[in-house]
């Protein structure tokens, strides 16, 4: 089967490296992909969300699954455009159609949700620029931190954690007044802060059934020790040791089970990922955040770690027969560790020529652009190095080592990845 995976990213590269792996995996496509997925799949210089190009090189190359890497696409209705198409209906898609995305695409649609299905989260209210007065009165009677997040797609930046009631206020009146994230802030959740260390569950369904990931626990900040401004993500670690065998059965039934019996139970197909951003407070699990989508640089430790083979996986999918897959895990940690360019999360430079790249194999491609011979930087998260050890120390050691053999101007990561497990 050809396989088209729609992204450019170290998600993509993983994603693109995986199924390489996979006998079924016939032609592999990327779009637009990176310099990384150029070495084991062919690059189409397409965007994410030209649904009209992206038909064409379907058609064009016989194209019979499409994996849909970052959210963009799905929110705006990519599965959906395929259903819609007699010529691409047969295709499959993994990525939910567009309600269903909207679990990502709208932050209150996704706390109604949760309420409705009874599903732990922090409790909140909305607001708008003509209910501006009772948000600030809401603001005054919770207690700090103050938590609010933009309801629409933010590019990440959308949530915004304060300390001060007149911080929080002024932020309130920047995103719905002001419109600071234009019409992603049309709405603001302002919600309970929940103090607890987080991890993230990913999980695979076709809509009745589904397969859970390994857990993860990913690195936002971009200094040592978390602190700094926050990234795309610093690196990631997989398995997460705090998740015992009784904390992760209380997320599946209290969270994995009721959001796949909600989306049933309000009709929303979903063939596809969902990433579930969790916060373990105490003992309790409680969902910070619904993605439709693999996490990045999550991705980079998840499937590495997956023997399960992912073609196998997302044909049963497609099919509707995911209840006949049993998932293999390597049990060993794996590790990543991003390298940015210098300067990153602000203002930073691309172009700079990457040397040292050479025998490494489990070095996924974040932000690259290949030049002839060359491979250059081509964003701020450029590199993400993933390692396997018998414990996080060894993997992350391994990782640093992949590392210390790269260089690019400017080049840095965090040499503290998985400090806290
Ligand atoms: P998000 O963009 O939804 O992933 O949120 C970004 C980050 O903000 C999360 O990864 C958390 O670290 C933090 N965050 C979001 N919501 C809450 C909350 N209710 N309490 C504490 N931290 C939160
Ligand atoms: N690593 C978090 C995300 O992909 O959103």
């Amino acid at each position: 089967m050809n396989v088209l995976v729609i992204g450019g990213g170290g998600r993509e590269h993983t994603l693109c490296w995986k199924l390489r792996q996979s006998k079924d995996c016939d032609k592999l496509f990327a779009a637009p992909g990176n310099a990384g997925t150029a070495k084991c799949a062919t690059n189409l210089p397409l965007g994410v969300t030209d649904f009209e190009g992206i038909k064409k090189a379907v058609l064009n190359h016989q194209i019979e699954m499409v994996v849909v890497g970052p959210e963009e696409p799905l929110v705006k209705g990519i599965h959906d455009f395929f259903l819609a198409d007699k010529d691409l209906q047969k295709v499959g898609v993994i990525g939910p159609e567009k309600a269903a995305a909207t679990l990502e695409g709208s932050k209150a649609f996704a706390k109604e949700f949760m309420m409705r299905h009874a599903i732990p989260t922090a409790a909140y209210a909305e607001f708008t620029a003509s209910t501006f007065a009772e948000g600030e009165a809401y603001l005054e009677k919770t207690n700090p931190p103050y938590v609010l997040k933009a309801d629409g797609l933010a590019a990440g930046k959308g949530v915004v954690i304060l300390e001060k009631l007149e911080d929080a206020k002024s932020e309130l009146r920047r995103m719905l007044i002001d419109k600071k994230f234009g019409s992603a802030s049309t709405k603001v959740v302002i919600e309970e802060f929940l103090s607890g260390i987080e991890l993230s569950c990913f999980v695979l369904t076709d809509g009745t059934s589904y397969v859970t990931l390994p857990m993860a626990k990913d690195y936002k900040r971009i200094g040592e020790g978390d602190v700094g401004l926050n990234t795309g993500g610093m690196g990631a670690i997989s398995p997460v040791p705090f998740v015992t065998e009784a904390f992760k059965n209380r997320i599946d039934a209290e969270i994995v089970k009721p959001t796949i019996e909600g989306l049933q139970k309000d009709g929303m197909p979903y063939k596809g990922f969902v990433f579930i951003g969790l916060i373990k407070v105490g003992e309790i699990p409680k969902v910070i955040e619904y993605n439709v989508r693999l996490g990045d640089p999550e991705t980079e430790v998840v499937l590495p770690r997956l023997k399960t083979d992912l073609m196998a996986l997302f044909s049963a999918v497609h099919q509707g027969r995911l209840d006949e897959i049993e998932l293999e895990v390597e049990p060993h940690f794996a590790a990543t560790v991003m390298a940015v360019s210098g300067g990153y999360p602000e203002a930073y430079e691309k172009g700079k020529s990457i040397s040292g790249l050479g025998k490494t194999d489990m070095v996924f491609h974040a932000g690259t652009l290949g030049d002839g011979d060359r491979v250059l930087t081509n964003g701020g998260r450029v590199l993400a190095a993933t390692s396997f050890g018998k414990d996080i120390d060894e993997a992350v050691q391994k990782s640093y080592e992949t590392l210390e053999g790269i260089s690019f101007e400017g080049m840095y990561y965090r040499k503290d990845i998985g400090f806290d497990l």
